[in-house]
């Protein structure tokens, strides 16, 4: 944990995949800032606008009509020279530069390992995660995450529709990178006949029993959620569908998902992080995450965040599996 003195400057930057809340966060640290007489800083394209000194300054009418937006009006960027000694240097020189006391980094645990090398070169930092991928150790959520999970659900829904009108199965992949959040608890909302995720064994024997199964239990359709982290989806299809003898489809729902407008959740857990942020800044406090944990908006220093890893709940998964019979 850093302490510093009342800092009068902040600078806020989003980096990483963007995800519907970036905008309700950004205003929400701006708002917030403005109401103790902070000056703000936008920083555009994440990392890569911090190096080459795209900082504007704003007032409070530039994060207006900003909540229910999607992507993030500073845009976002993935910037390898930064994750380089000569980039953070360059990252903390243009921080000073511009005479910001703290910068808030909102994005997922790439971009705040790259906020932890600037807090070493002394930059005060606070993180605020926000990836559709609910990926981040530290915190049970990240801004983005519901947006993207009821956009999957309502597509899954359209399909279904299709996939009984033909009685076939669908296969359907949804974003994830490494983890299975989004396809677990999409695949329980949709009611899936299976869900396949990266923190579970992949019996492939398994799934095309549950469709055999569900197929003589009279089911006239057969969903199957595939997180992107286990693997081809075009290919599972034709596998299921050699085995079961039932037409099978596959669709990749793909980007879709990290658009749009955020929902409530999303709106309101920003609003809460982005004010949580402002009050630690307030209280000369650096070099935490805001997180949540069990509910509760609280914060978390950022090396040890960065070190905290998140299991997928074995409880959800035996549900999803009882619940699709
Ligand atoms: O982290 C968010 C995410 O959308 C992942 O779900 C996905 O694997 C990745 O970003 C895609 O990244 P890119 O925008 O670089 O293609």
């Amino acid at each position: 944990m850093s302490e510093f003195k009342k800092p009068k400057t902040i600078a806020i930057l989003t980096s990483g995949g963007d995800a519907p809340g970036m905008n309700a966060a950004i205003r929400a640290v701006a708002r917030c800032a403005f109401s103790y007489g902070m000056e703000v800083y936008g920083i555009n394209k994440g990392y890569r606008g911090l190096l080459d000194g795209e900082f504007i300054k704003l007032t409070s009418r530039d994060v207006s009509e900003i909540i229910q937006k999607g992507g993030t009006v500073f845009q976002t960027a993935r910037c390898k020279e930064f994750e380089t000694p000569e980039g953070i240097k360059r990252g903390a020189e243009m921080i000073k530069l511009f005479g910001v006391d703290v910068l808030v980094v909102i994005g997922g645990d790439g971009s705040f390992k790259g906020a932890r090398e600037l807090s070493n070169v002394g930059v005060p930092v606070i993180g605020i995660p926000g990836t559709i991928d609910n990926d981040i150790g530290c915190s049970d959520y990240t801004l983005g995450y519901d947006t993207a999970m009821n956009t999957a659900m309502e597509a899954i829904d359209k399909i279904r529709d299709t996939a009984t009108s033909h009685r076939r199965c669908n296969i359907i992949e949804v974003m994830g990178r490494e983890a299975g959040y989004i396809a677990l608890n999409v695949g329980v909302a949709c009611g899936a006949e299976a869900v396949l995720i990266p923190e579970e064994d992949v019996q492939f024997d398994d799934v095309v029993r549950q469709i055999i199964d569900a197929k003589n239990r009279g089911k006239k359709h057969f969903i199957v959620v595939v997180a992107e982290g286990v693997g081809r989806c075009d290919e599972l299809a034709k596998l299921i569908e050699d085995k079961t003898n039932i037409q099978t489809r596959a669709t990749i729902l793909g980007y879709m998902q990290r658009g749009g407008s955020p929902s409530l959740r999303d709106r309101v857990m920003a609003s809460r992080m982005g004010y949580h942020a402002v009050e630690l800044i307030n209280e000369g406090v650096g070099n935490r995450v805001v997180v949540t944990q069990l509910g509760s908006v609280t914060d978390i220093d950022i090396n040890e965040a960065l070190e905290m890893k998140k299991g997928i709940d074995k409880r959800t998964v035996d549900m999803a599996r009882r619940l699709s019979r």
